[in-house]
């Protein structure tokens, strides 16, 4: 018999002997009395967790592979099976000790699609330490290899990983729910010729050997251990903020992001202190499949929010609000997400009206309001209409399906009417408390429910119905209304248009872009008639060169648009869009219109362009973009 087949039969018995494990129906007792349970990871952090993690890590460009020690620092437990989250790795052995180690046995369970696999290894009740050897695959979905022509500079590789939600096990074996929190550090080889940055502390400068040391001292969730690779420079803003990028791209990003200083002390002044010492972005590739991603102490960033004039800067101010909700005060499963982005949205509005006016904020929440509308509708007649619900149910089912509007807009919303009726100082407080009582922790929508009764509603006499906004479908009839008069303006532009009206020599004589803000043409966009004919669209084209020259927010509505009146000529910029951005939300949206188009034609082109692109996408937009054009509904 070889040592593979004994290994196996080993394990066999030995899983045989073991008490039995039910990965998906565990509940889990953790903090607070409440019970828990995230359906979305095997392991078994009710029974052991890791509480700080190292990482050992070899970056390598020739054949796109990390090669990996995972070594876990576990807690006190009493069991003799630890379980970890794999998906797609290669692992090679499992040692247990420090200094000193011996192999000890594991066995891989199934794969499944969306979870991937339980990494069961047996261990001594006085284990501490599980060191996990292994190596990525081509098949890891976390990790997005670039060629040098993907890069600003086209000379140097990239590579940059996706965690949340669930594709940290893709690229690093450990408990992968953000029910536990763990500290890490890390020390990672890379090409000598490209830095590495890491949500941890970070280099500010590129050495000539190639490796890097990382600490993240304050404990977090799985999903927000993040590294980027690549020819980058460092560009600061004060002493604790800056902004990592391509040297190519390192003016754009100084100009972009000035305000970033202002924006910190603002969300302290308004909520708190800043707990993560550090705040810097780093600049990605486009392929990113995010507009921003809330990596602790470096938000990674898509280059589509270097719009030229600041325009996108609430990315940023959105990034650095998780800070507080999501990175401070985590949410306990993926059902309960929009504790997460809601209170996130909530908080960036609040950070964008300090600094840029009430104005300006009330813009932005009428964008999120008209976006949410869109979601609402496509949610009721999809296959799942309960998922107008802020907690949902996603058990058996991706966590990325909880990344609509809902738990964004809805989420936010809900908080900005709460605010209405119980007066801004008032609520300020109890976010304060709140962010406080909670930090380093996760929490469920219950323990939140409990919280709010509790901390504002009661002790403030007021009756407020939260359950209908969290656990009922679609929007209140109290949710709070927005106006604003400059959104009103170009509706009534729009409309004229649709009526018919010569705008060309009125409303819209002489004007260019530049004349107005980015959501204001978004509205125009998104309030002309889709019976409006080609012709009109090239003249409006004409005048305003949405599809040659505007920012990447704008073409996206307008290319989007263009589908639906069948204004066709435009069709190698929107390849070129679409060859380029990476971001999901951006190109999403124009490959369902191509897939729903009544223009002939329209699928089978899209299938082609995307045939192209999608080596440029990242796999999380390359997924959602195959189940668009190829999924059977
Ligand atoms: N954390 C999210 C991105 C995310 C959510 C990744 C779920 C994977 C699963 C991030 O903070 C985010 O919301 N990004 C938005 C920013 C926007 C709302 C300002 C984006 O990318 O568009
Ligand atoms: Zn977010």
């Amino acid at each position: 018999m070889n040592t593979l087949k004994l290994l196996i039969l080993l394990s066999a018995c030995f899983l045989v002997s073991c008490a039995p494990i039910n990965n998906n129906d565990q509940a889990n007792n953790l903090g607070d009395n409440v019970m828990h349970h995230d359906a979305h990871t095997y392991s078994n952090v009710e029974e052991i967790r890791t509480d700080h993690l190292h990482l050992e890590l070899e970056v390598n460009f020739e054949n796109n592979t990390v090669y990996g020690v995972a070594r876990h620092e576990m807690g006190e437990h009493n069991t003799d099976t630890a379980i970890f989250d794999i998906k797609e790795l290669e692992i090679k052995k499992v040692t247990l000790g420090k200094g000193k180690e011996e192999s000890t046995d594991f066995v891989i369970g199934n794969n499944n699609e969306l979870l991937g696999q339980s990494l069961k290894v047996k261990i001594k009740p006085d284990t501490k330490y599980i060191n996990i050897y292994y190596q990525t695959t081509d098949k890891t979905e976390a990790l997005d290899w670039l060629e040098p022509e993907l890069t600003a500079g086209k000379k140097h590789p990239y590579m940059y990983t996706q965690g949340q939600a669930i594709l940290t096990r893709s690229w690093i074996p450990l408990q992968d729910t953000p029910m536990n929190r763990i500290t890490y550090s890390a020390d990672v080889k890379v090409p000598s010729d490209l830095i590495a940055v890491m949500s941890a502390s970070n280099p500010k400068k590129k050495n000539n050997t190639g490796e890097y040391h990382f600490e993240m001292k304050q404990k977090i969730p799985a999903y927000l251990i993040a590294l980027a690779v690549g020819d980058m420079t460092y560009t600061p803003f004060s002493d604790n903020c800056g902004v990592y990028s391509e040297p190519e791209l390192a003016d754009a990003c100084a100009y972009e992001f000035v305000d970033l200083p202002k924006m910190i002390e603002t969300a302290e002044n308004m909520y708190g202190e800043y707990r993560w010492d550090q705040y810097d972005i780093v600049m990605l590739p486009y392929s990113f499949p995010f507009g921003g991603m809330e990596n602790p102490r470096l938000t990674f960033a898509n280059p589509t929010i270097l719009a030229g004039d600041r325009s996108m800067v609430s990315v940023i101010a959105h990034e650095l609000a998780h800070s507080w909700s999501g990175n401070l005060v985590t949410n306990a499963t993926w059902n309960d997400f929009w504790l997460n982005e809601g209170f996130t949205v909530y908080f960036e509005n609040r950070i964008m009206e300090e600094i840029y006016g009430k104005e300006t904020a009330d813009i932005l929440a009428i964008i999120e309001y008209q976006d949410l509308e869109v979601a609402l509708e496509d949610i009721e007649n999809g296959d799942h209409p309960e998922d107008t619900q802020l907690k949902l149910q996603l058990d058996h089912r991706n966590p990325d399906d909880g990344m609509t509007d809902i738990a964004y807009v809805k989420g936010a919303f809900f908080l900005r009417t709460l605010e209405h009726l119980v007066g801004r100082d008032k609520f300020d407080a109890f976010l304060t408390s709140y962010f406080d009582e909670h930090a380093f922790e996760t929490i469920t929508t219950e323990d939140f429910v409990k919280y709010l009764d509790s901390h504002l509603l009661e002790p403030n006499n007021i009756a407020f119905d939260a359950n209908e906004w969290i656990y009922q479908p679609g929007v209140p009839d109290n949710c709070i209304k927005i106006s604003s008069k400059r959104l009103d303006n170009m509706k009534t532009v729009a409309q004229a248009l649709n009526n018919g009206e010569d705008v060309f020599n009125n409303a819209l004589k002489d004007v260019e872009r530049g004349d107005y803000i980015t959501q204001e043409w978004m509205t125009f966009i998104r309030s002309l008639s889709n019976s409006t004919s080609p012709e009109q669209m090239k003249k409006i084209d004409e005048q305003l060169k949405f599809s040659s020259e505007a920012n990447p927010a704008i073409k996206s509505a307008w290319f989007q648009l263009a589908i639906q009146t069948g204004y066709q000529d435009i069709r190698p910029e929107m390849q070129a869009y679409l060859n380029l951005v990476g971001r999901r939300w951006y190109i999403e949206g124009i490959y369902q219109e191509l897939r729903d188009s009544k223009h002939q034609g329209d699928l089978v082109w899209a299938k082609e362009v995307f045939a192209g692109a999608q080596k440029n996408y990242h796999f999380v937009s390359k997924s959602t973009i195959e189940d668009v054009l190829y999924s059977e509904n």
